[in-house]
């Protein structure tokens, strides 16, 4: 019999169709994120395996809890057809009845992969593999696997960008005339008709702008790392709109203790920034800008009954918690990254504020592509407290523009 599989979108079945009829040893799949990259190769690796007896397919997952998904999902997608002949958990391997072979190994242990031939190989998230586990352990697999079977060996890299790393290099390749035995392919997350535009457009509108790029549009980018960007186009209006609000940043150890003042409009209006003086001194000072202001007051605490808050509170009564989490933190930068790509916020002339201007150039993100996840924070050696408390303040006024306050946290 021959195994069709799974119904693939057109930019799937593209490249399906290019891999299966090339003559090419090495497909190159750079892709964004949630295209059906790892789907794809799910199908591809049970066509090979189904379609020609005796043969070895090699998966491999950048991290081990990966590839025994794979494995379950394979057997969730075959299990009762009847091709199954034993399925192995602990040696992860499927075997088929018509003597084929589906390998599974992760290229964080590559030593473990050394020493197998096979005539099929599927790199799934590839950039995310070192590339000594591809070059001294995985390469050679399918060096000497023709002269066995008489059948040409075939291996898909598939990935999302990380930088411009080996898969960036073999994405290269296989563009290059001078390398036919390479071939490479470029789908972005727009793709795919299982995912929905808006929640692409969602990502697109709170992401930064490179990360955005290189998950959703699948572009290799220089790793700059940098979260605001254009922010020259960010001017303060000369005229200023009441109510105004204020975000604080306390410093603890050697960070700085940040106030900023904003309008309703969003424009930056005063601020406070101080590293030495003591806490009784920073508090009158922030107290003293709000009531100038008579400003609504949002400071970052870190749980409840935090001194500082409480002493801050008794000086100036409007003032509000805002509960600094992994993920409260995350919300207001992203709430602000949207404002500032919207040109919403005004930012005073880099000589008059000189810290918000570099620790917005410098704030950075670290992105983690197993969970997916985004850590904003600031280069070793410098302060990102400006930028913090510029979120605040603009979190702050935003509330106060939607629908008076809701306190991310819960405390109130
Ligand atoms: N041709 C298809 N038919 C049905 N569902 C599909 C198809 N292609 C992709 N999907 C669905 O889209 C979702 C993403 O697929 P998959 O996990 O393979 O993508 P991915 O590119 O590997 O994602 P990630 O970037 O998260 O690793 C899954 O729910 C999958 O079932
Ligand atoms: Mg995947």
């Amino acid at each position: 019999m021959r195994y069709t599989g799974f119904t693939p979108h057109s930019k799937q079945r593209d490249m399906i169709n290019s891999i299966l009829s090339s003559d090419a040893l090495y497909h190159v799949a750079c892709v964004g994120r949630q295209f059906g990259k790892s789907l794809m190769g799910i199908n591809l690796a049970l066509y090979w395996a189904i379609n020609n007896n005796g043969v070895k397919v090699l998966w491999i997952s950048p991290i081990y809890a990966q590839t025994s998904k794979v494995q379950k999902e394979i057997m969730a997608a075959i299990g009762a057809s009847g091709l199954v002949k034993s399925c192995n958990y602990s040696e992860n391997n499927i075997t088929l009845k018509n003597g084929s072979e589906i390998i599974f190994r992760s290229a964080e242990k590559y030593d473990n992969i050394r020493g197998l031939t096979c005539q099929f190989g599927i790199l799934d998230e590839s950039a995310f593999m070192k590339s000594d586990a591809w070059t001294e352990a995985i390469r050679p697999i399918f060096l000497t696997a023709s002269n066995k079977t008489g059948i040409k060996p075939k291996i898909l890299f598939t990935s999302t960008p990380k930088g411009k790393n080996w898969f960036y290099d073999l994405f290269q390749l296989g563009n290059s005339p001078d390398h036919p035995n390479y071939k490479s392919y470029t789908g972005s997350s727009y793709d795919t008709p299982y995912i929905d535009t808006a929640s692409i457009e969602d990502a697109k509108r709170t992401l930064p702008t490179n990360v955005f790029q290189q998950e959703y549009l699948a572009k290799f980018i220089d790793s700059g790392g940098e979260v605001f960007t254009n922010l020259e186009r960010l001017q303060t209006k000369p005229t200023q709109k009441s109510p105004y609000f204020i975000g604080v940043d306390f410093g603890k150890s050697n960070d700085w203790t940040v106030a900023i003042v904003q309008d309703w409009d969003g424009n930056i209006v005063d601020w406070y920034r101080d590293q030495k003086s003591e806490w009784t001194q920073m508090i009158d000072h922030i107290a003293q800008l709000a009531k100038k202001w008579n400003a609504t007051v949002m400071c970052e605490v870190n749980g409840v009954g935090d001194p500082l808050f409480e002493d801050l509170r008794r000086k100036y009564y409007n003032t509000y918690p805002f509960i600094t989490t992994n993920k409260s933190k995350q919300e207001i930068i992203e709430g602000l990254i949207l404002d500032v790509n919207n040109q919403e916020i005004g930012l005073p002339p880099r000589a008059e504020f000189p810290a918000i201007w570099s620790e917005m150039e410098t704030f950075t993100y670290d992105y983690n592509p197993n969970t997916r996840s985004i850590k904003y924070s600031h280069p070793p050696g410098l302060h990102d407290d400006t930028v913090i408390a510029l979120a605040i303040v603009n979190y702050n006024r935003k509330q106060k523009r939607s629908s008076g306050y809701a306190v991310i946290g819960g405390m109130r």
